[in-house]
């Protein structure tokens, strides 16, 4: 071989390896396909992200735009990574559920550093300029309709009333206990209820609205953490040490689902509470049964694929250069985040097959009794 030869040979070999560092992302690691949109969702824990997962897949398929949808596994470390690996493969807009609304702030600021849009979807990223849009279902809502449902469904006159919230790291709990809260305040300063297990809730029951701080104190005494094991562990305590006029018929505020089926799990077999209402959230399958069986009282279905179709319609109105339609704006504790906002249907057993079955969310054969 002459020197010229090789010296051209050499030359083709770093113009083809540059052609292919090129074409594998910002970083050189990809699989040569960029992603135009990056979804990260909190946990595959909890029924409710599975559902959205499901939502999305179903939404994206036959569309143009490339997507990934990564899980953090309830770690906002973890959150962190995911944000980092969508950067590098060149989103161009980050549709994102944070694990924890104020560390998410970190992953989001270093996605606008690249020029990335941020959607926040479904909760809130708190405490930050780097978040463009809010897509959100009316969470303040929520806690009303769930408290409605117990104050229609109420017996007598002081009646036990056992309250149970979210994750205080959840802008949501706090939205959700907001909403709660308005409706229950009137009735438990008049006596009609009862607070049964939270003494910052009894110190503050003249208060018609609670500051964030106070929001604070009650949920730190009564939160379940989204998770069914600590709600149950928590209700076993409350009845433990419950006086005999704190059972009988009670009615229980559960935040969501998963921690409804554990609280009522555990109501269900105390021999002195004759009787519970006991509230839920996310029309999940096994709280879908747990209704139909009465062993749940209602749900709040929030239509999860009216929330994808919102976020997805807001990614690729950005990435074709346009500004999203909102319906109103959500403070995170720095700006003002527009935000589009949809609406919550309360479902128990004599609307449950009309709303989700009939609807089309679930099959009939996903459920048994169902009349
Ligand atoms: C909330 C969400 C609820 C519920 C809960 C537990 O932020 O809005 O729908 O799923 O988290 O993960």
């Amino acid at each position: 071989m002459n020197k010229k030869f090789k010296a051209i040979s050499l030359l083709l070999v770093v113009m083809v390896f540059a052609t292919i560092m090129a074409a594998c992302g910002k970083d050189g690691s990809g699989g040569g396909s960029d992603v135009s949109v990056g979804i990260v969702l909190p946990t595959k824990d909890e029924p409710r992200w599975v559902q959205d997962e499901q939502r999305f897949k179903d939404a994206l398929s036959g569309t143009k735009y490339t997507t990934e949808i990564l899980f953090s596994q309830g770690s906002s470390a973890k959150e962190k990574e995911n944000v980092e690996t969508l950067i590098n493969k060149g989103i161009d807009v980050l549709i994102i559920c944070p694990q924890d609304g104020a560390a998410a702030g970190a992953a989001v600021e270093a996605a606008k550093k690249e020029g990335i849009k941020v959607i926040a979807y479904d909760r809130l990223i708190t405490d930050t300029d780097a978040v463009d849009y809010y897509v959100t279902f009316d969470s303040e809502a929520v806690g009303a309709a769930q408290a409605k449902y117990l104050v229609d469904n109420a017996k007598g006159a002081g009646q036990p009333l056992y309250l149970y919230a979210g994750a205080a790291t959840d802008n949501n709990a706090f939205l959700f206990f907001a909403g709660a809260w308005k409706v229950l305040q009137p009735k438990i300063a008049d006596g009609t209820f009862a607070i049964a297990n939270s003494s910052e809730a009894v110190a503050l029951k003249d208060k018609a609205e609670l500051s964030r701080d106070e929001l604070s104190k009650i949920i730190g005494q009564v939160t379940t953490n989204w998770d069914p094991n600590e709600a149950k562990n928590k209700a076993q305590t409350h009845l433990t040490s419950a006086a005999a006029n704190a059972k009988g018929d009670v009615l229980i505020l559960a935040p969501n689902d998963g921690t409804a089926r554990a609280i009522a799990d555990v109501f269900g077999s105390d021999s002195a509470v004759s009787s519970f209402v006991v509230t839920g959230q996310d029309a999940e399958k096994a709280s879908v049964q747990y209704i139909i069986d009465s062993k749940q009282s209602m749900t709040v279905f929030k239509d999860v694929r009216t929330l994808v179709k919102d976020a997805m319609g807001m990614a690729v109105t950005l990435l074709d250069g346009g500004s999203p339609e909102t319906t109103g704006s959500y403070e995170n504790g720095k700006i003002d985040v527009p935000a589009k906002q949809t609406d919550v249907i309360v479902v128990n057993k004599a609307n449950v097959k009309a709303e989700l079955v009939e609807s089309d969310y679930y099959k009939a054969a996903d459920f048994t009794g169902l009349e």
